[in-house]
């Protein structure tokens, strides 16, 4: 039977509304980890397998079905924004993406090109198009992008970065350049994200995989206020023709603000806004939920624990819907993406414990 996408799981969950079942979904749910991807890969490169809208949808919608989860992810990457942004973009084997030509100096933030508009992406909102059009009717589309600060952070350290040794000392030190770097980011990032709600996607999120490297303070002086027009400038799809009349919080279209080691910032990570604060394994749940009060949380599974044997998965997961408690609001990931030597079957065997616990507590 279809149901409205509006009355799944997932999206009454990012209301806070009560539902059948714990809903779930994996980030990087297509990936490495599984057989069918690692086949395409010996065909295509990762950036060949994004550019190809037919390909993008085709893993989008094989992921989310394989898995049994109750949201799919559009198959693409934070980092593609930047390259019509003027930066060179190669996906390296095992090393990670690398960024040519790093803004080093404050001179380098003029040289970055704000996205005119989607023209050079145009790869991903027709991804999400074909994707919309072959997914289940009551299966939700989650479109993304990497939060100002990660971003900022790839584009100044040309790579990733846990400590952020060079993002940090180029924003206090240029505190001036930061702020254009930022701007020009979220500027980018308003455009990105509404073509994506436009093209189709039921909700967002926004990825700040490296925040956790900065202070209270620094988060609140030099990254909340970008991060916060980026979430307010996100409109429902009647208002996305006109963006400068967005209602904040998404107005239809939930927004979920993920960040890692993020245990010092979470109330500032609120106040930057999202309908559903993602969390990694380092902060439980429940001590989020005191912290956070009425937010829809998701999260965290280890990512490491898919790694073991199914006794354990099944125990650890169990510990983390005793941590929710059968709250709305609540819903179940990893802490963070699925590591690439997960068996696929002990990700496919996750969700349908999850679904099976959490339905034996209503
Ligand atoms: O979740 C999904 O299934 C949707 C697709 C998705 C990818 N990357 C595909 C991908 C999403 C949501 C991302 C987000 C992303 N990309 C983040 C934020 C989340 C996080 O993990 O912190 C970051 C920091 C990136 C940047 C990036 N892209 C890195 C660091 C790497 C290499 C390391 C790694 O984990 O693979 C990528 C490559 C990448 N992005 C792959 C995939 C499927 C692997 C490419 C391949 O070799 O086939």
């Amino acid at each position: 039977m279809l149901i409205d996408l509006q009355q799944s799981r997932f999206m009454k969950a990012c209301r806070r509304e009560p539902t059948d079942r714990t809903p779930i979904w994996l980030m990087r749910q297509a990936g490495r980890y599984m057989k069918k991807y690692r086949g395409l890969r010996e065909r295509w490169s990762f950036l060949e397998l994004c550019k190809d809208s037919d390909l993008a949808a085709e893993i989008t919608v094989y992921a989310a079905e394989r898995l049994g989860a109750d949201a799919a992810i559009i198959f693409s990457d934070i980092l593609l924004i930047l390259e019509p942004m003027g930066f060179g973009l190669e996906y390296t084997e095992g090393g990670g993406p690398v960024i040519e030509t790093p803004v080093r100096a404050p001179g380098d933030v003029a040289r970055i090109a704000k996205l005119p508009d989607m023209g050079a992406l145009s790869f991903l909102t027709d991804a999400i198009g074909k994707t919309r059009k072959a997914l289940s009717g009551d299966l939700p589309l989650i479109g993304f992008s990497g939060a100002p600060f990660t971003l900022a952070s790839y584009v100044i350290e040309g790579r990733g970065s846990r400590n952020c040794e060079r993002t940090l000392a180029f924003m206090h030190a240029q505190p001036e350049a930061w702020h254009t770097l930022m701007e020009s980011i979220s500027e980018s990032l308003s455009i990105y994200l509404n073509a994506q709600v436009h093209a189709g996607v039921q909700a967002v999120q926004l990825f700040d995989s490296w925040v956790g490297c900065l202070t209270p303070e620094e988060y609140r002086t030099h990254v909340l206020p970008h991060t916060k027009r980026v979430i307010d400038g996100i409109c429902p799809p009647s208002l996305t023709s006109s963006p400068s009349s967005g209602e904040g919080m998404g107005g239809g279209v939930p927004v979920i603000h993920f960040g890692t080691r993020t245990s010092a910032l979470l109330e500032l990570m609120r106040d930057a806004g999202g309908d559903v604060i993602g969390i990694d394994s380092t902060i439980g749940l429940d001590a989020t939920w005191q912290r956070l009060g009425n937010a829809a949380i998701q999260g965290n599974l280890d990512p490491s624990v898919l790694l073991g044997k199914p006794e354990e998965i099944r125990k650890q997961a169990k510990r983390i819907l005793d941590q929710a408690a059968g709250r709305p609001g609540h819903i179940f990931n990893l802490g963070h993406g699925v590591l690439p030597d997960t068996p696929e079957e002990n990700a496919i065997a996750l969700v349908e414990m999850v679904h099976e616990m959490s339905a034996v507590r209503l």
